[in-house]
C-alpha cells in the first residue's frame, strides 16, 4: 500500500515553493522566485518577499499539483515551514497552508527549515543511515548536526559565531561588485582565478580555538581580508580588475571550502559517524562538493550532497521532510502554531508539548 501524499509548502525567504512528496519519492513541484526584484536592493527586502509570495502562491500551488498529475481532493497531509526565516514571508505560507489544512481536513505540520534542507537528500539518496553528520550551509546559517534520527533526532554540534558562509559569499560578492545572490557568482569568478594566489584566514582553526571551537565557524576574518585586498588593487574608477578579482573570489572559495570540509570530517570523527549530508544553499557549490568527495573519500566517509537544485530553497524539501513526519505517526502541529523566525534546529517539527 502506498503512503501519504504530502504537500509541502515553503515561503521563508525569496523563494515560493510547493511540491508534493509520496515515500520519500517526489511527485511533483513548483517554484516561483521573487530574486530579481531584490537585486536592485542588494539583499531581499522583506515587505517584497511577503508580497511576492502572496501573488505567487495559489498559480504555483496548481502548477505544483498538475505536474504530480494531482488535485487537491489527493492531498493527505500537508508540511509548511514555520522557520526559521522572515517573519511575513513564513506568515503567507503557515497562513495558507492553515487555510488548505482546514478546508481539506488534512492534518498539517509546521516543520524546519534547516531540518528540511537535510531531508531533502533523502529525495535524492534515499534514507539517511542513522548517526549521520549534517553540514547545512545556508545563507542565514552554518551549522554543524549530528542526525541521530530524521526527523526527530537533531543535535547541534556546533555553529557559525558570526556570518554564514552563504552570507559571507553575499558579501564579498558586493565588495567584488558582482550582483546578488552572490554565491553562485563569486563562484563563477573563481573558476578562471588561481585558488592559491591570495592565502586568506582560516577562522577558528587555530591549535588553541580547536578544543573549544571545533564545530564552530567564523567567517568575519575572511570576509574583511577581502575587504582590505579589495581597497587595494581597485583602479581610480573603483573597479576591481578582472585577474585580480578571479584570484581573490577563487582563494576567498578555497578558504570557506577548506574550513568547512575540515571541520565537517572532524566532526563525524568525534561522533563516530561514516556519513556526512551537505545540505543548504551553499551545498550548490562545486569547489565544496569536489573537496568533500576528495576528503570524504579518503577518511572512509560516505558523503551525499542533494543535487543543486534541491540545495537551495525549495517546497520538495519541506514536502520530504513532512513525508518523514507522516509516516512516523507524528500528530499534528497544534492548531495555534505560528511563524517562528528563530526556530532552533533542534525542533524539526512543532508539536504541542
Ligand atoms: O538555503 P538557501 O537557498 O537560502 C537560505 O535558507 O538562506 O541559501 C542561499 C545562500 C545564498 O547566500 C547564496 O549566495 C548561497 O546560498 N549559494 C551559493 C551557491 N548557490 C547559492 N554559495 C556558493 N556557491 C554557490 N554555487
Ligand atoms: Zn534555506
Amino acid at each position: 500500500m502506498s503512503g501519504p501524499l504530502v504537500l509541502g509548502i515553503e515561503t521563508s525567504c525569496d523563494e515560493t515553493g510547493v511540491a508534493l512528496v509520496r515515500d520519500g519519492v517526489l511527485v511533483g513541484e513548483a517554484l516561483a522566485s521573487s530574486a530579481e526584484e531584490h537585486v536592485r536592493f542588494g539583499g531581499v527586502i522583506p515587505e517584497i518577499a511577503s508580497r511576492a509570495h502572496l501573488e505567487a502562491f495559489v498559480p504555483t500551488l496548481h502548477r505544483a499539483l498538475d505536474a504530480a498529475g494531482a488535485s487537491l481532493a489527493d492531498v493527505d497531509a500537508i508540511a509548511v515551514t514555520a522557520g526559521p526565516g522572515l517573519a511575513g514571508a513564513l506568515l503567507v505560507g503557515v497562513a495558507a497552508a492553515k487555510a488548505l489544512a482546514l478546508a481539506l481536513d488534512v492534518p498539517l505540520w509546521g516543520v524546519n527549515h534547516l531540518v528540511a534542507h537535510v531531508a531533502a537528500d533523502t529525495l535524492a539518496h534515499g534514507p539517511l543511515p542513522s548517526g549521520a553528520v549534517a553540514l547545512l550551509v545556508s545563507g542565514g546559517h552554518t551549522s554543524l548536526l549530528a542526525v541521530d534520527d530524521l526527523p526527530t533526532g537533531v543535535r547541534l554540534l556546533g555553529e557559525t559565531l558570526d556570518d554564514a558562509a552563504g552570507e559571507a559569499f553575499d558579501k564579498v560578492a558586493r565588495l567584488l561588485g558582482l550582483p546578488y545572490p552572490g554565491g553562485p557568482q563569486v563562484s563563477a569568478a573563481a573558476v578562471s582565478g588561481d585558488r592559491s594566489a591570495v592565502r586568506l584566514p582560516r577562522g577558528l582553526t587555530a591549535p588553541k580555538d580547536r578544543a573549544t571551537h571545533g564545530a564552530d565557524f567564523s567567517f568575519s576574518g575572511v570576509k574583511s581580508a577581502v575587504s582590505r585586498l579589495v581597497a587595494a588593487v581597485r583602479d581610480p574608477s573603483g573597479r576591481v580588475p578582472a585577474a585580480a578579482l578571479a584570484d581573490i573570489a577563487a582563494g576567498f572559495e578555497e578558504a570557506v571550502v577548506d574550513v568547512l570540509t575540515a571541520k565537517a570530517v572532524e566532526a563525524c570523527r568525534a561522533v563516530g559517524a561514516d556519513t556526512l549530508v551537505i545540505a543548504g544553499g551553499v551545498a550548490a557549490n562545486r569547489r565544496l562538493r569536489e573537496l568533500a568527495a576528495e576528503r570524504c573519500a579518503s577518511a572512509g566517509l560516505a558523503v551525499r550532497i542533494p543535487p543543486p537544485r534541491l540545495c537551495t530553497d525549495n517546497g520538495a524539501m519541506v514536502a520530504a521532510l513532512g513525508s518523514l513526519v507522516a509516516v512516523r505517526g507524528i500528530e499534528a502541529s497544534p492548531s495555534g502554531f505560528g511563524a517562528d523566525p528563530a526556530l532552533s534546529v533542534t525542533v524539526p517539527v512543532l508539536r504541542a508539548r
